[in-house]
């Protein structure tokens, strides 16, 4: 019987969850196969793993793993607020745009939405919306979460992130951070995890695996004890509690271990430099017209903006996603698998489409 029905040759930069499993996470995940274990985290990968974890972000880190990065996110916030509580983000944070409201529906979560340039939050522009303490007709701002890497490819560096936590704190404010790709910002900064996640701050994180490798499976990490509460319940109530949590945990260990995360994450973000410098050596001797970079290629993914059609075109190649259709401006995405080849073989499909703009 042929179980394989996709095509190997269908390559694309639309996300980096397009990509499969990493060699070694498979690998872990056959090891920890076969064998009885306890189910729901009782088992001896999910205890290895918070070891891993502690040995990443300090002693005092505790990892929950749970399904995937939407349900990190609703369930560690949940965890951050009471019911009256309230989360400042970012405009394009997923939380707001890319997970079907489950913050508010599921989580009972009130965000309040802060437009920025490149996808980062400041101090400044935090106090857009951080105010009204004590007001009864106010959901009171209590947490404030910043995704990194962005959502718009940037990385908040370790002095950014600071700046942002010893400024809420003292507010009575605590620090979120949607990690669904922090590997890739580890890489981008070339720092440990720690420095721009306890080091700098942050209380509660989403420490993000899918895009980096993992077939499923993110964690909850709760780096600042005192900033969360009821997890041990809250999972589960969320349907984020999984039963053979130990096919989770050991990705997790994987990822986190002989460095693969940086690797697989250092990897996406080169290709996407390759893209990136492809494209602007083209601009520079003329070969490649109309292209414009719309955003800073901190980490595995560019933004730009192209003649109008030329998307359409070139997707019926290679494909990719829209990010703000009204301004032909897309988003390119690489992953642990993407190779020198594709990014060369899509920048040649793209000087031909623009040549016959
Ligand atoms: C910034 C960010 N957070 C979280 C997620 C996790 O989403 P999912 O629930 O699909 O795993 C994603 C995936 O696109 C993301 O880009």
């Amino acid at each position: 019987m042929t179980l394989r029905l996709h095509d190997l040759d269908l390559r694309g930069f639309a996300s980096d969850n397009y990509a499969g499993i990493h060699p070694e996470i498979l690998d872990a995940i056959a090891a920890a196969n076969d064998g009885h274990q306890i189910a729901y985290g009782e088992d001896v990968y999910t205890a290895r793993l918070n070891e891993v974890v502690a040995e990443h972000f300090g002693a005092q880190a505790q990892a929950f793993p749970v399904f995937n990065g939407t349900g990190a996110n609703v369930v560690g916030l949940q965890s951050m607020l009471p019911r009256w509580g309230a989360v400042v983000c970012t405009s394009t944070a997923h939380i707001h745009t890319d997970e079907a409201g489950a913050p508010e529906r599921v989580g009972g979560i009130k965000l309040l939405p802060v437009e920025t340039p490149d996808g980062k939050l400041t101090p400044e522009l935090i106090d857009k919306e951080a105010w009204g303490w004590g007001d009864e007709h106010r959901a009171q701002p209590l947490v404030v979460s910043i995704t990194q890497t962005t959502e718009l490819g940037t990385a908040y560096t370790v002095d950014e992130v600071r700046a942002i936590a010893d400024h809420v704190h003292p507010l009575g404010m605590t620090l979120h951070m949607d990690g669904a790709r922090i590997s890739n910002a580890a890489a981008s900064l070339g720092l440990p995890l720690r420095d721009f996640t306890t080091d700098a701050g942050v209380d509660v994180l989403s420490f993000g695996g899918t895009k980096n490798g993992m077939l499923y499976g993110e964690a909850i990490v709760v780096l600042n004890p005192d900033a969360s509460e009821g997890l041990h319940y809250l999972r589960k109530l969320n349907m984020q509690l999984s039963s053979k949590m130990r096919f989770v945990s050991a990705q997790l260990i994987a990822l986190l271990t002989d460095d693969l995360y940086l690797r697989s994450a250092g990897h996406a973000n080169a290709m996407a430099q390759r893209l990136r410098g492809a494209l602007e050596a083209g601009i520079a001797d003329g070969s490649i017209q109309g292209v414009e970079f719309s955003q800073d290629t901190q980490a595995n993914g560019v933004f730009a903006t192209l003649p109008a059609g030329v998307a359409d075109r070139l997707r019926e190649h290679f494909r990719f996603y829209d990010w703000d259709a009204s301004r032909n401006e897309v988003r390119w995405m690489c992953s642990f698998d993407t190779s020198e080849q594709d990014i060369d073989a899509f920048v040649a499909a793209l000087t031909r489409e623009l040549a016959a703009v």
